[in-house]
């Protein structure tokens, strides 16, 4: 059933394509998110994210956090773009389990 292989290769390109990407979410976040972020917090704008009195306590927290900025300004990211950003963030600056 020589048809089964290209059908296998697909679904590994489907899954991987829906995996979120830290590399892919930092390009995304330096394009969209830090300018704003670091007219009110200096340097990269990182210190909203590291304050004491940060707003975001967990992973799902920051999940509606990043779907609301990127709603709020348009940008219609796909879930899968909003994931990469999520898990960028966490990696560098929240740390969530
Ligand atoms: C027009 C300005 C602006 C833009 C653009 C912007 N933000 Fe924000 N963002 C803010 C402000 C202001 C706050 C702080 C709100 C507060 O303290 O209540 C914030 C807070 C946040 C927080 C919560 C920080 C915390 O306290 O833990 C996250 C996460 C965040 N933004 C993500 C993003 C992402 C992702 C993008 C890009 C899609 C983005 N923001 C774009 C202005 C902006």
């Amino acid at each position: 059933m020589p048809y089964l292989i290209p059908i296998a290769l697909l679904g590994l390109l489907f899954a991987s394509s829906l995996q979120a990407k830290p590399e892919a979410g930092r390009t995304l976040h330096e394009q969209n998110c830090v300018a704003c972020h670091a007219q009110g917090f200096g340097a990269d704008g990182s210190g909203i994210y590291t304050r004491a009195d940060r707003r975001v306590n967990s992973l799902a927290a920051l999940e509606t956090q990043v779907t609301f900025c990127q709603n709020n300004l348009g940008l219609a990211w796909f879930d899968e773009e909003v994931g990469s950003v999520v898990k960028y963030l966490n990696q560098q600056y929240y740390r969530f389990e």
